[in-house]
């Protein structure tokens, strides 16, 4: 084999990374090809004019290694590598160069065509797209050389190894390399990177290459001194984004010729079962060893817990020092969350693949908080523009209805917004019109209807006046049975008061009012679709459907598949709260949340807050066996928290089957519930004290009141922090004992009393302290619990963004609802379902 290098102007890394992969790599490839994408030495060469397909290396080398002869150090690696000025080298090098000296349009395109990465097997094909990257995009024309690579890598035969190489900005890169290498599904990629500006991606879609390279990558990182460039955390940071290449069972390789097919097909993690990896048996060993330390033990062994387990990002802090684990349970456990690639999953997330197996969806609700500039792409489309234009619409919708140009169908401005959905799309923003509350513009109620029993939309309406009020039909479906009967309904409703009131017009215009008088010229019909257009709006992915409702296409607000319902409040779900604080406000909370986003792709594992809670959340579940945790704020505002998250987690993670259709060999999701302190320590707390069941708290406080009246605050903070710490200490029987008899009690009264006094304590808890209640923190906090869940689901292996689980009672449903009617002379199969049914006949 020969080696032939060609160099160009800034190949001190390059050269560095070929020395690298010659060094490293040779026993395993037999080829090295090298791949520029625009290098002027070439373009200018004879050779790049006469016969761009394939060179002939050898004056190239010979130019190269002279100009090294200046450099000295450069020629030593030259040297080591067996590399002659004469160029012969232990490697076969090809060198292809598909861009800018071929020229563009067609030119280019005959070249791509004669351009066959078939034929190269066994080899490191060592791309270089050095500009061809700069400027790449995900929209317009620049984003042609980025899929031109991605067709290349796609063609690349599984023994072969694809090393893309890069001198810009570092983050910039790694992130276009690893969206690249996530949507063209190679299970098998490492990006390394180093002297902070220098993006190093290797690929490949075959274990045993793939291993290779990872040895090779990994030895580069353990031998920081060879390498003195080797910034080695920027190395090992990068390599934590290395899916896992020697793991048991690899991902079948890329079905060749197939690259549409292969965006769409979802990609299957090598993980399997969690519970079978090293670390995990690891983490059941330690467990074991703190089985029995009560909270009071583990203070008194290391006063140093407190400052170790506790997290502080953006201003809030998370302090799990009461959780019942030591740092080395931290430790433990994120080695866990290595071995579940969460970093790499965190990237396919954040790169839109469609990592929502089987409805076969990307989950990219960060894109609705998107700000101008950034780019979130699916199937190399970024949705970004979209996201904005639509958030320019809620705006300008929300300013009309503040300002009162949107006014009824008698003129009159509106006083009243009843938003009619459910779950999704009803618990996110009805929770947070909730919890921002103090920020909430004048002269507009919120209302939220949701469930199907009259008396939920029945209670509603009463007193609200129908000439002043707006009806948004929130549904991602515009399926949903609660929704649609509710929405019919509340058009009726509106329809009857607006005909009835049409007398009323008529007798304004008639004296002078101004009002619309082409209104009377109108059929009934005609009449009615104005007024529904004056007084409902809709949010939906399906729009065909809002309209067919008879709502007018000005007046719906589309979002998009890859939003599941639970993670929508982001999108035009989030109307109602934008209406009720001002889009302003409601941009505060997009924010608060991208900085969530941001820092759950960024930090590291050990200081990232969403993969912190998932980890204490698995442990609890999973190692201490506890079944439920209980949500508590101290905060009247954030009551609705419970509720939403139960939708958010439960409906997430509720799952018992893994992402690839085999049963979970652990529990998942554990029950969540609570409500707000200090309510709930006259309802339920007796239990969590008394009770004798592992139940881990989350209390969540606020350093600041959001609504101020003197002294109430301090108050709740004192019940809230009282509460954590009795659950984590308890008292004991010699406590009591003598609390008893300082209070005056005889011995035997003492007696009696001590075993009811006793409080076994060592309740785990978290506490999340947060600077106030406003739409930042807001947005911050509910991004937190969203990654926190999606973190959890990864840990778990199961696909958090479908809800199956759910569809069965509504088919269900819909099969007795007829029965029920009278309207079927069938009878319910089930027995017991038929006793009910013939329970409920009598009421005729
Ligand atoms: O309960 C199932 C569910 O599909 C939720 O996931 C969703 O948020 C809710 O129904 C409402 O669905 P839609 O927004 O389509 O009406």
């Amino acid at each position: 084999m020969k080696l032939q290098y060609l160099g160009d102007s800034r190949d001190a890394f390059k050269w560095d990374i070929l020395h690298w992969i010659c060094a490293n790599s040779s026993p395993c490839f037999g080829e090295l090809v090298y791949v520029p994408m625009l290098t002027p030495d070439i373009r200018n060469s004879p050779q790049g004019k006469t016969s761009p397909l394939k060179f002939d290396c050898s004056n190239f080398i010979s130019k190269f290694v002279s100009s090294l002869r200046k450099k000295p150090r450069s020629l030593e690696r030259v040297k080591s590598l067996g590399a002659t000025e004469q160029g012969a080298s232990p490697f076969r090098v090809s060198l292809f160069s598909p861009y800018e000296f071929i020229g563009s349009g067609k030119q280019r395109a005959r070249y791509w065509d004669g351009f066959k990465p078939e034929q190269f097997e066994n080899a490191v094909v060592f791309f270089d797209p050095d500009n061809g990257f700069e400027t790449v995009t995900c929209d317009g024309t620049k984003w042609v050389r980025h899929s031109e690579l991605e067709d290349f890598l796609s063609r690349l035969p599984d023994t072969s190894v694809a090393v893309v190489y890069q001198h810009r900005p570092m983050r910039k890169w790694v992130e276009v390399f690893a969206d690249l290498t996530v949507r063209m599904g190679y299970a098998h990629t490492a990006i390394a990177a180093y002297e902070g500006n220098l993006a190093f991606v290797a690929l490949a879609n075959n274990a045993s290459a793939g291993s290779r390279v990872r040895a090779v990558i990994e030895n580069y990182a353990n031998a920081p001194r060879k390498h003195p460039n080797v910034r080695v955390a920027v190395l090992r940071d990068a390599l934590s984004l290395t899916h896992k290449w020697a793991t048991p069972s690899p991902p079948s390789p890329l079905p060749k010729g197939a690259r549409e097919e292969l965006k769409l097909q979802p990609k299957v993690s090598v993980l399997t079962n969690i519970t079978t990896t090293p670390a995990w048996r690891v983490l059941a060993a330690h467990a074991e060893t703190l089985r029995g330390r009560h909270l009071r033990q583990m203070f008194a062994a290391d006063p140093g817990r407190t400052a170790r387990l506790k997290l502080e990002q953006d201003g809030i802090l998370a302090d799990f020092s009461r959780q019942r684990l030591t740092p080395e349970t931290m430790t433990l456990l994120h080695a866990l969350a290595r071995e579940a690639e969460m970093s790499g999953w965190i990237a396919r997330l954040f790169s839109g693949e469609r990592i929502n197996l089987s409805e076969n969806r990307a989950a990219l609700h960060m894109a609705l908080r998107g700000a101008e500039g950034d780019v979130f792409c699916i199937d190399g489309r970024n949705v970004m523009p979209q996201v904005l234009a639509e958030r320019a619409r809620l705006r300008a919708f929300c300013a009309n209805v503040h300002e009162s140009r949107w006014r009824g169908y008698t003129d009159e401005s509106i006083t009243d917004v009843v938003n009619i959905g459910i779950g999704g799309s009803d618990l996110g923003p009805r929770m947070a019109v909730q919890a921002l509350a103090a920020a909430a513009k004048p002269g507009l109620r919120l209302h939220f209807v949701s469930n199907i029993d009259a008396a939920d939309l029945a209670m509603t309406l009463r007193g609200l006046d129908p000439a002043r009020t707006l009806f948004i039909v929130a549904s991602k479906t515009f399926t949903t049975q609660e929704t649609l009967a509710n929405a019919h309904s509340a058009k009726q409703w509106l329809l009857r008061a607006g005909v009835l009131n049409m007398g009323q017009t008529m007798f304004k215009l008639c004296y002078g009012a101004e009002f619309a008088p082409e209104m009377f010229s109108d059929s009934l019909e005609e009449t009615q679709n104005k007024i529904v257009a004056r007084h409902f709006a809709a949010i939906s992915t399906n729009v065909s459907a809002a309209k067919e409702f008879g709502i007018p296409e000005t007046n719906v607000f589309p979002f998009w598949d890859w939003v599941g319902g639970r993670y929508s409040l982001w999108s035009a779900i989030g109307l109602p709260l934008a209406l009720a604080i001002g889009m302003d406000n409601f941009e505060q909370l997009l924010a608060g949340a991208r900085a969530m986003d941001r820092h759950f792709r960024e930090a590291p594992p050990e200081t990232n807050l969403p993969l912190t809670l998932a980890l204490l959340d698995l442990w609890n579940t999973d190692f201490l066996g506890a079944e439920t945790r209980a949500v508590l704020p101290y905060s009247r505002s954030l009551a609705l928290l419970p509720p939403y998250l139960q939708q958010l987690e439960m409906e997430s993670n509720g799952k018992a089957i893994d992402r690839n259709g085999r049963k979970l060999a652990c529990a998942s999701a554990p029950i969540v519930w609570g409500g707000p302190g200090s309510d709930t320590q006259h309802s339920f707390f007796q239990l969590l004290h008394q009770g004798g069941r592992l139940v881990p708290c989350e209390f969540i406080a606020m350093a600041r009141p959001d609504f101020d009246l003197p002294g109430h605050h301090d108050k709740l903070l004192a019940n809230c922090f009282a509460q954590s710490e009795t659950l984590a200490y308890g008292r004991n029987t010699e406590e009591a004992r003598a609390d008893l008899a300082a209070a005056g009690r005889a011995e035997n009264d003492i007696a009696a009393l001590l075993p009811h006094k006793v409080f076994p304590g060592n309740q785990p808890s978290t506490t999340l302290l947060l600077p106030r209640l406003d739409a930042t923190t807001l947005g911050m906090l509910l991004a937190l619990y969203e990654h926190k869940v999606f973190a959890l689901g990864v840990l778990w292996g199961l696909n958090s963004f479908d809800q199956w689980g759910v569809e069965l009672g509504k088919q269900l449903a819909a099969r007795l609802l007829p029965i029920i009617e009278g309207n079927n002379t069938t009878t319910a199969t089930d027995p017991t379902t038929r006793q009910l049914i013939d329970y409920i006949r009598k009421r005729d």
